[in-house]
């Protein structure tokens, strides 16, 4: 029998990288895991330091392989990450020539601005399914080349490359030999056209961006490299890359038009498969590759929430409410509602259906007599509220009713949590025995390419329900619910919107 049947999956999120190795029958056997430094340098930038991403990875996937018995028992790796964030490196040192500019980052809000009133957001929608908002790469790339001396002369001679995260890790890890990234993070930089799956001439001229830095760009199952030997006591196959929520869409086993997922780690992306052609939204959802697998390209419509794990963060290093996330669950339930509190988390902006850069976070509706436990339980249910705005626009897009929502990530553990998001969208909600889905994607990716697994359908029999939540809440005290939030969501927008 082959030793070599494990995959070693590299999650890269936002405020964390994990690094997991799944068994065939997608059991996590051996997890490690670090949080990293957040850097805002000034009101509404967000950066990382890509060295310490680096040194996290090593470290996490080191510890992984070594708790699962060493590499040779690794048939590959699957990477997924933090989409849209975008680090510029130096071909010939590999160094790093800014801080990694993060999705959250909104310092190009007045460029987006100023080519939305210029009317160049039809084009970009109709090709890259994006809108003209500073949570996407290309403004960041721009403003990197723009803003560190000499970059952008250095660029055009070939001397930079440029890439999401995936793309950084994968050089690091093949000691610089492949600069490559996926079609689903290459599908988030405003610079690739979805319907041919390539780089778009107009768009790298209209946002400035010079072709040579960027990478290749290839499917999400393939063989990308070898890491070097050093990394981890022999080559071990890059086999599998893609974006963390698209990632999770794969682990969610989403592969049949008509399924959908949430999945909530420090923002939520719920993601719907539209089969292989792609939906226009009329509701300011995104159009995005969910996955391409072989020759065959499968689209998502997707709806972006900046802030879901966030704003329990910030309930913790922010207001120093709570010392841990748990905590909230029980906060929650000590109250019986939220006693008129709604929490509108717009700290960096509104994404979907908003789109509102400008936009700011909300508590109101405060009486003395509320407590910290109704502004835990506020900042919970906004998440709720949010998903079912996301929904909601989805459906008017022409989606079909959901049999259920698959929902994934940290808030996903919280019953509580997983109920009231039930009754607020009026569908059930499934969550996985496997909750790791996000790394598990990434698994499954690098598996299909290994031989771990042989086929999708193979990998879809591998999905079980852990629990069934199923809406219970009186509609009429429902509707009052959803409507005090879209009240305090008015109050919110900026005047921009
Ligand atoms: O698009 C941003 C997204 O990929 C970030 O994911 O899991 O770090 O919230 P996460």
């Amino acid at each position: 029998m082959n030793k070599k049947n494990r995959i070693l999956a590299i999650d890269q999120g936002t405020t964390s990288t994990r690094s997991i190795v799944f068994d065939r029958d997608i059991n996590a056997v051996s997890v490690a895991r670090t949080e990293f430094a957040q850097h805002y340098p000034n009101p509404g930038w967000v950066e990382h330091d890509p060295e310490e991403i680096w040194s996290n990875v090593l470290s996490t996937a080191r510890e992984a392989i070594e708790m699962a018995g060493g590499p040779g028992t690794i048939a590959g790796i699957g990477i997924t990450n933090q989409r849209e964030t975008i680090v510029v490196w130096d071909r010939e040192t590999g160094k790093p020539i800014h801080r990694a500019i993060v999705w959250q980052d909104r310092r190009t809000t007045p460029v987006c601005a100023r080519m939305h009133e210029q009317g160049h957001e039809p084009l970009v929608r109709e090709r890259t399914g994006l809108l003209l908002d500073p949570y996407f790469s290309a403004t960041k790339i721009a403003w990197i080349l723009d803003n560190v001396e000499g970059a952008r002369a250095q660029a055009e001679q070939g001397k930079l490359a440029c890439g999401t995260i995936d793309s950084f890790l994968l050089w690091r890890l093949t000691g610089g030999r492949v600069h490559a990234t996926d079609t689903t993070n290459a599908s988030r930089t405003l610079l690739f056209n979805i319907h041919t799956c390539a780089w778009d001439d107009d768009l790298l001229a209209l946002f400035n961006v010079p072709r040579a830095i960027l990478p290749e760009v290839r499917t999400n199952s393939e063989i990308f490299g070898d890491t070097e030997a050093d990394l981890f006591g022999e080559p071990l196959k890059v086999a599998g890359m893609a974006g963390d929520q698209n990632a999770a869409m794969v682990g969610q086993v989403c592969f049949r038009p008509g399924t959908a997922k949430a999945t909530y780690g420090t923002g939520c992306f719920a993601l719907l498969n539209t089969g292989t052609t792609p939906v226009q939204s009329e509701n300011r959802m995104l159009t995005t590759i969910a996955y391409r697998i072989g020759a065959e390209t499968t689209y998502a419509l997707e709806g972006s929430i900046f802030v879901a794990g966030a704003a329990i963060r910030w309930l913790r290093d922010g207001l120093n409410l709570i010392t841990h996330a748990s905590q909230t669950d029980d906060m929650a339930t000590r109250v019986p509602h939220s006693h008129g509190v709604y929490m509108v988390p717009g700290f960096v902006g509104l994404g979907a259906p908003h789109w509102d850069p400008d936009a700011r976070g909300l508590i109101c509706g405060l009486t003395l007599d509320a407590t910290a436990a109704h502004i835990a339980r506020a900042a919970l249910e906004s998440v709720a509220y949010q998903t079912l705005d996301l929904m909601d626009a989805m459906h008017e897009d022409g989606g079909e009713e959901l049999s259920a929502l698959r929902v994934d990530g940290g808030m996903s553990v919280n019953d509580w949590f997983c109920q009231f998001l039930a009754d607020m969208l009026r569908t059930p909600v499934e969550r996985p025995k496997q909750v790791e889905t996000t790394a598990l994607g990434a698994a499954f990716l690098a598996g299909l390419a290994t031989g771990v697994w042989d086929s999708i359908a193979e990998v879809e029999g591998t999905w079980s329900r852990g629990q069934l939540f199923r809406p219970t809440m009186d509609k009429a005290q429902r509707d009052r619910m959803v409507a005090g939030w879209h009240v305090a969501v008015r109050r919110t927008l900026s005047a921009t919107v």
